[in-house]
C-alpha cells in the first residue's frame, strides 16, 4: 500500500494594513467595515488552501468527492474576493487629483484605447451601474497594451486571463451601503472617483507584472 505524504503547509496570505482614513464621500466606518470583510477573504483562503492540502496527503482528492469539489470551486470565489479588494484598497487615496496628470503613461493609454479620459470614464461608470454585484476593472492587456473596461460578476467571472488591472472598482453593496441607499450606487461611483490615487495605477501600468500591496 502507498503511504500518504504528509500534508504540506501551504504559505499562509497575510492580510494587508490600509491607511485610508478622510476620503471624500467614502466615511471611516465604511471603510473600516469593508477591510474587515477583506480579512475574512484572507482568512478564508488560508483555510481552504490548508484544507484542500490536507485532502490531498489523506488521499481524498478526488473529483468524484463533493466536498473536494465544492472546496475547489470556493477557491476561485475566496481569491479573487481577497486579491480584488487588496486592488481596490489600494486605488485609493484621501486628498486625490480629479484624473490623472496630462502626459502620463496612463492618460496617454486611455486616450489610445477610449478616445479621451472622459470617454473611458464615461465607459467604466456605466458599467458599474450594471444591476447585479461585482466590481470594474480596468484592465490592460499586457500582449497588446489595449486597455479595457470589464464588469466581474461576484469576485471572478469574467476576469480576463492574465490581463493586469489598472483600476478596480467595488460595486458590491457592501462597499457603500453604510454611507448610501441601495438605489444610490452612482453617488458611490462619484465618490469612488473623487478617490483614486492615479499614481498607484501609472505604477500598475509601467511594472511589467501586476502589482497588488500584500504581494
Ligand atoms: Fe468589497
Amino acid at each position: 500500500m502507498p503511504t500518504h505524504a504528509a500534508a504540506k503547509s501551504p504559505k499562509a496570505y497575510r492580510r494587508h494594513e490600509f491607511n485610508l482614513k478622510g476620503l471624500a464621500g467614502i466615511s471611516d466606518a465604511q471603510i473600516e467595515e469593508h477591510l474587515a470583510l477583506y480579512a475574512g477573504y484572507v482568512k478564508q483562503v488560508n483555510a481552504l488552501n490548508q484544507e484542500l492540502a490536507e485532502m490531498l496527503a489523506r488521499g481524498q482528492a478526488s473529483g468524484k468527492s463533493p466536498e473536494f469539489a465544492e472546496l475547489t470551486r470556493r477557491l476561485g470565489f475566496e481569491y479573487n474576493g481577497m486579491i480584488l479588494h487588496e486592488y481596490y484598497f489600494g486605488n485609493l487615496r484621501a486628498a486625490a487629483d480629479p484624473k490623472p496628470p496630462a502626459g502620463s503613461g496612463l492618460t496617454e493609454a486611455l486616450v489610445g484605447s477610449f478616445g479621451s479620459v472622459e470617454q473611458w470614464r464615461t465607459d467604466f461608470q456605466a458599467i458599474g451601474e450594471m444591476r447585479g454585484v461585482g466590481w470594474v476593472i480596468l484592465f490592460q492587456d499586457p500582449v497588446t497594451d489595449r486597455l479595457t473596461n470589464h464588469w466581474i460578476t461576484l469576485h471572478q467571472d469574467g476576469v480576463p486571463a492574465g490581463f493586469k488591472p489598472l483600476l478596480v472598482m467595488d460595486v458590491w453593496e457592501h462597499a457603500f451601503m453604510r454611507d448610501y441607499k441601495a438605489t444610490e450606487r452612482d453617488q458611490y461611483i462619484e465618490a469612488f472617483f473623487r478617490n483614486i490615487d492615479w499614481s498607484v495605477l501609472e505604477t500598475r501600468l509601467q511594472e511589467e507584472r501586476a502589482v497588488r500591496p500584500a504581494a
